[in-house]
């Protein structure tokens, strides 16, 4: 892992991160904060041979055999007798093998020095253990050496530090405790990071959708907007901000795609719901009335029709009332804005839509708006759970897949894709929604010239005549100004040999 993909992780999951962090930090504390507290209380013990200092030689030697002794003496001061001892002495009642683990002893190398300690729930009880062991073990030693060489003993043990007091326990050490469960928390967050990393399989980038559409192109990355629910369509037809520019480029790159076969009747699908299909469909075709394409979008999602909601238009009669032959198309459509864009909405939902989305009636449908209309967009519910897509897809000239960024599985595309090769329906292209702006390639910043100067663009569009203006670089066909105007039965109807305006 480099060093650029292990900051990228951190970046991705960094939630995920935090939050195993603090909990292994929490759990340590919670840990801590039960656990017994215990106190210490040390003391110190010298060692020495009872010889004739005036000899140098002799003198030397006693201070080597101390030193030996020290040893044996430290395992002495955590064995069973002295325990017992000291249980009886001070009469506690604590079993004297759990006295016993209580006392610590060790020898200060290269010194005669020895040095013992006690540790107990309670100082005071700690401190009263350490001197009765003060108390009892140098005699120990004493009646010990005075039995193996049947002479007065030669060792002396004395104290040399008497039993501390400490009311600080010294365990458990809480920031040790948290420090060590933050650090443990921090290496399992990682490592669930990358776990997690590896198995995500949805999808994040443009060159991925590529790669499971089979190398068709990905018309636009639409960046996560978050005043989208509230804000799904621009109410001043003005298309600014990274979102609206992002459909802009979608209008534009539209153009491109087979541009041996023209395509003019294009639906939008997805894999699951809220993937974005209706937004996304509503902006392109605002965009594409932005430079005079005509353009119907139509609504053929009968389930949960979005259209009329996210343009402000009344859901009254629409496509159904049109199948099923209770109402003109000219009377039933709607138009937004400023005569830019023609809108069939779903209209009253039926209970059978799949019958009526497949058949004769909605063919010919299609064909009078393909003889209409320059662009046909239709508007479909997601293709996994319900068969519509595929029943239209068979009067469209194309798919365009919307993958939600994070959301839509890899797999999930390719049965889409599946399913709407059955129904003979080719796929154009895909389009990325909500992308989040680490993984938008660039983000707002890349596209900063393009942004600004075609918001400056649209209100001085706004400014000099109410109109919104294209964007510069993009193929405009006609101004404005020019563009057939007129309501729905009479405005100007592009032949079939007309290439659409993109
Ligand atoms: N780029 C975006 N950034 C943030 N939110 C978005 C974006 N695009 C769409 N949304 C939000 O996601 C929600 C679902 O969008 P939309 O209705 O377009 O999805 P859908 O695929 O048509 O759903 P359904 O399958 O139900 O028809 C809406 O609240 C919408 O505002
Ligand atoms: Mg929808």
């Amino acid at each position: 892992m480099t060093l650029r993909s292990f900051l990228g992780l951190i970046k991705d999951r960094w939630k995920l991160i935090v939050v195993v962090t603090v909990l292994a930090g929490a759990i340590s504390a919670g840990v801590t904060a039960r656990t017994t507290r215990m106190y210490s209380s040390g003391l110190t013990f010298f060692v020495s041979a009872q010889i004739d200092s005036s000899n140098v030689v002799q003198a030397y030697q006693a201070n080597l055999l101390s030193q030996q002794k020290v040893q044996s003496y430290a395992n002495l001061l955590t064995g069973h007798e002295l325990a017992s001892a000291v249980v009886q002495s001070t009469g506690l009642s604590i079993p004297t093998a759990q006295l016993q683990s209580r006392i610590s002893a060790q020898a200060v190398p290269q010194t005669v020095l020895l040095r013992a300690s006690v540790t107990s729930e309670s100082p005071y009880q700690a401190q009263e253990i350490a001197r009765a062991i003060a108390r009892i073990f140098p005699g120990q030693i004493d009646r010990l050496e005075h039995t193996a060489t049947g002479k007065a003993s030669t060792a002396v043990v004395q104290v040399v530090e008497p039993p501390s007091f400490s009311p600080t326990p010294v365990s458990p050490e809480p920031l040790r405790n948290v420090g060590t469960g933050l650090a443990l928390g921090l290496l399992a967050g990682l490592a669930l990071a990358a776990a997690a990393r590896s198995l995500d399989t949805t999808l994040k980038t443009a060159d991925q959708v590529t790669q499971v559409l089979g190398g068709k192109p990905v018309l636009g990355v639409i960046p996560y907007d978050p005043t989208s629910r509230s804000n799904p369509v621009p109410g001043d037809g003005l298309l600014t901000g990274p979102r609206m520019e992002a459909f802009r480029k979608l209008r534009v790159s539209l153009g491109f795609i087979e541009v041996d076969t023209p395509r003019k009747v294009l639906m939008f699908t997805s894999a699951l719901p809220n993937d974005g299909k209706s937004t996304t469909v509503c902006n392109l075709a605002i965009a594409l009335g932005t430079v005079g394409t005509r353009t119907v979008l139509v609504e053929c999602d009968m389930r949960r029709p979005q259209v009329g909601k996210y343009l402000g238009l009344p859901n009254g009669a629409g496509l159904t009332d049109v199948l099923l032959e209770r109402a003109r198309l000219e009377d039933v459509i709607q138009t937004w804005g400023d005569d830019s864009v023609d809108v069939l909405t779903s209209g009253v939902l039926p209970p059978n839509p799949g019958d009526l989305l497949g058949s004769r009636k909605m063919e010919q449908l299609i064909e009078r708006l393909r003889e209409r209309y320059e662009v046909v967009l239709l508007d479909m519910p997601p293709a996994l759970a319900l068969a519509d897509a595929a029943a239209v897809g068979q009067y469209c000239d194309g798919a365009i897949i919307v993958a939600r960024h994070g959301r839509t599985r890899a797999a999930q595309l390719r049965r889409v894709c599946e399913s709407l090769a059955s129904a003979g329906t080719p796929v154009l292209a895909g389009v990325l929604n909500m992308v989040r702006s680490r993984d938008a390639g660039g983000g707002r910043y890349g596209y900063g010239y393009g942004y600004y100067e075609a918001e400056k663009e649209q209100r001085e569009g706004a400014r000099l005549g109410g109109q919104a203006r294209p964007g510069r670089g993009e193929a405009v066909a006609e101004p404005l100004a020019q563009r057939a105007k007129g309501r729905p039965g009479n405005r100007a109807m592009a032949s079939d040999a007309t290439p659409p305006r993109l």
